[in-house]
């Protein structure tokens, strides 16, 4: 795919890849956005790998000429990378945060629909250019197009890359995955999945985060995907975001099957969503706005569709509260799900049922020097069991000691469950740093028994519940 369209990379002059940092000002005001106004057709938004020769050469041409703009122009890549820095807080003049709250899906399709605009005006066809995405869940390499040649003359290269993938390596084994995709499609409610008006959802941490820390170099800062100050300086972030993008959409998608209540797989509906409203750039160097409310339907409005499957799952209907406590009074104390005795035993009985379990801790706190990727593990006694891990993005370079703000973590303790809820000395939840050489599979070192453990932090939560499936 990527031979065809080699000789007019090469012909392509070199790129600065690397531009000083600098936070501009941020736009604001500017037209509003009127639904309905773009009448263009809608376009298939494609993976990167079903591109064909000459649709990966349009959108290198697109990136080459980004690029390419002087730097007065309100266009450039480096100014619109750096918009986004501006809406999460990387820059003192914007104590904005579009991460870490309901407001991470819709900001994020706004921007892409205007990044893939400017885009497809660069390139004169601003009616059919659709931006690819990067369906990690499928395609395990970054895509070659994106790598190779892996030099500026290639405007989809970016040299700050952890060095496997980059190489060609695959992903972490338990980043990204399609099981990881349906266990957050179990989730029916926004506020689990997409995050509420003071927390982020779910999908925001894993596999959103824990991808940008694999693709951002290994050490910190990051650079570039791994931190946020710098993650749309890599091209390779708005395929990842196209990702989520479509991921979001096929979640809405679940909605009316039936036997769901009314609200399930909807966005909120609370004003305080709705009229999230930001200004950008407009393919013409126009300021212009959009709120949350004009991106939700993305097929009529901004004029673009994905094609997948929908695959009904039962949501999970069981809904047990219990308690992130803290701690065990054992050699090796750490925090324990509280449960009632009649919880325990409904829940013990969806384990021997063999149902899926997920237990969904909302109003996680992170301290403020922790970014990276962590391991969420059951330890009780010699046995540990990998629930999960969690993709905490690097803030700002001058800002990385900020407040990371509330996460909501979704866990998978089918396996565990038992353990968790015994009520003799019940497994204890304990976070402890994925190490930063990733080896195939999860680190595999920090199951090893005996292995000691370095507890990264202390995992809190403001709220806990377990859900199952009803049999
Ligand atoms: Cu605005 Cu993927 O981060």
């Amino acid at each position: 795919m990527f031979a065809g369209s080699s000789t007019v990379v090469s012909t392509l002059r070199a790129f600065a890849q690397d531009p000083p940092s600098g936070c501009p000002a941020p736009p604001s005001g500017g037209t509003h956005f009127v639904p309905g106004s773009d009448t263009r057709p809608i376009g298939l938004r494609k993976s990167i790998n079903a591109l064909g020769a000459a649709e990966v050469t349009k959108l290198q041409n697109a990136y080459a000429a980004l690029r390419a703009l002087p730097a007065s122009d309100k266009r450039t890549w480096v100014l619109q990378a750096d918009m986004h820095a501006l809406f999460c807080d990387s820059c003192s003049t914007s104590p904005t945060d579009i991460h870490g709250s309901w407001n991470f899906f819709p900001w994020h399709r706004a921007y892409l629909y205007y990044y893939e605009r400017i885009l497809g005006s660069l390139v004169g066809d601003l009616n059919h250019f659709r931006l690819p995405y990067w369906d990690w869940e499928n395609v395990r390499t970054l895509p070659a197009s994106y790598r190779v040649p892996g030099s500026a003359a290639n405007s989809l290269w970016n040299a700050k890359r952890n060095g496997g993938l980059a190489g060609g390596g695959n992903l972490p084994a338990a980043d990204g995955t399609t099981a990881r995709i349906n266990t957050l499609n179990l989730l029916s409610d926004f506020d689990s999945f997409g995050g509420n008006a003071s927390a982020g959802g779910a999908m925001e941490n894993n596999p959103h985060g824990t991808i940008h820390m694999d693709v951002g170099q290994i050490a910190p800062p990051y650079h570039d995907m791994g931190n946020l100050g710098f993650a749309a300086r890599d091209p390779l972030f708005f395929a990842h975001h196209g990702n989520i993008d479509k991921l979001w959409s096929a979640w809405n998608d679940l909605a009316g099957g039936s036997g769901l209540p009314p609200h399930a797989y909807q966005n909120p509906t609370d004003a305080g969503f709705l009229n999230a409203r930001w200004s950008f750039y407009d393919e013409n160097q126009q300021v212009v706005s959009m709120s949350a409310a004009d991106v939700l339907d993305h097929n009529a409005n901004l004029r673009y569709t994905y094609k997948t499957p929908i695959f009904r799952i039962p949501p999970l209907e069981l809904i047990w509260i219990c308690k992130l406590v803290c701690c065990l009074p054992d050699p090796d104390p750490g925090p324990f799900l509280e449960i009632s005795e009649q919880v325990r035993e409904a829940a013990l009985h969806a384990v021997r049922q063999q149902a899926t379990m997920l237990l969904v801790l909302h109003g996680v706190s992170v301290p403020p020097s922790a970014s990276g990727v962590f391991e969420i593990l059951a330890v009780r006694g010699e046995r540990r069991t990998h629930l999960g891990s969690i993709g905490i993005v690097e803030h700002g370079e001058t800002r990385h000691t900020k407040q990371h703000g509330l996460q909501t973590v979704v866990l998978d303790i089918t396996q565990a469950a038992g353990e968790l809820l015994a009520k003799e000395k019940p497994a204890t939840l304990r976070v402890v740093r994925r190490p930063a050489e990733q080896k195939p599979g999860i680190a595999a070192e920090i199951f090893r028994p005996g292995q000691k453990l370095e507890y990264a932090f202390e995992l809190k939560a403001e709220r806990a519940e377990i859900r199952a499936q009803k049999r």
